[in-house]
């Protein structure tokens, strides 16, 4: 098993929740893209001010989290924000130690992926949202553990979720239209959750 088998085709961007630890030993959890360079090798583009920057940099390592859970999604977007360990998204005992990395994994992820750091370079980029710094890493798979060996079909709303998310994360409203699609193909106890969080 490598991470092609799991998606990770160079060339296209996958979205998955990296985890990291705080310095104070609590878990961060954040939404980010990730661009597989070849079957051992990925690369992030971390903006600053993120927690999951900091924490990378200061760590050397993280977990990418394979998630199917919409409201994850938008809860580790919304909640915790460069913030540090004074707000946290996500609870200690929803993650456990990775195994080879000093990083928490979440413990409902359908499979994770251990991370090192080998490289680190500042960057700026300016877009219609303004000027960035960022921090483009570049990593190398420690491990991979499969939690749930099941397929998982295509849902709508997990979809219109990540827009929602990405929306909330560069500070523009979230699309009625993402909305509208949630609520029609996520069970009502699931979008009743998002509605609360949103
Ligand atoms: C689907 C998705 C993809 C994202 N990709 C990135 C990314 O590649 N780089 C980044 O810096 N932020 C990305 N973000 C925004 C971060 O997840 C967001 O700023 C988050 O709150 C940072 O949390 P932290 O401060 O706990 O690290 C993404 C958000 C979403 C919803």
């Amino acid at each position: 098993m490598n991470i092609a088998d799991m998606g990770f085709i160079p060339g296209r961007i996958m979205e998955a929740i990296v985890t990291t630890y705080n310095s104070d030993g609590s878990p961060n959890a954040a939404p980010i893209g990730i661009y597989p360079i070849s079957d051992t090798e990925i690369q992030m583009d971390i903006h600053e001010p993120t927690d999951t920057r900091s924490n990378l940099l200061r760590t050397g390592v993280c977990v990418v989290n394979i998630v199917f859970d919409p409201h994850l999604f938008l809860k580790c977007a919304i909640i915790g924000s460069g913030k540090g360990e004074a707000e946290n998204e996500i609870a200690k005992d929803e993650t456990i130690s990775a195994e080879n990395v000093d990083a928490p994994a979440l413990k409902e992820a359908n499979a994770w992926i251990e991370l090192k750091m080998q490289t680190s370079e500042e960057k700026t980029k300016s877009d219609m949202h303004g000027e960035m710094k960022f921090s483009r890493v570049k990593c190398i798979v420690e491990n991979i553990t499969i939690n749930k060996k099941y397929p998982i079909a295509i849902n709508r709303g997990l979809f219109a979720a990540i827009e929602a998310a990405v929306a909330k994360s560069r500070g523009m409203p979230v699309d009625a239209r993402h909305i509208e699609i949630m609520q029609r193909t996520l069970s009502p106890e699931e979008f009743k959750k998002i509605k609360e969080l949103l």
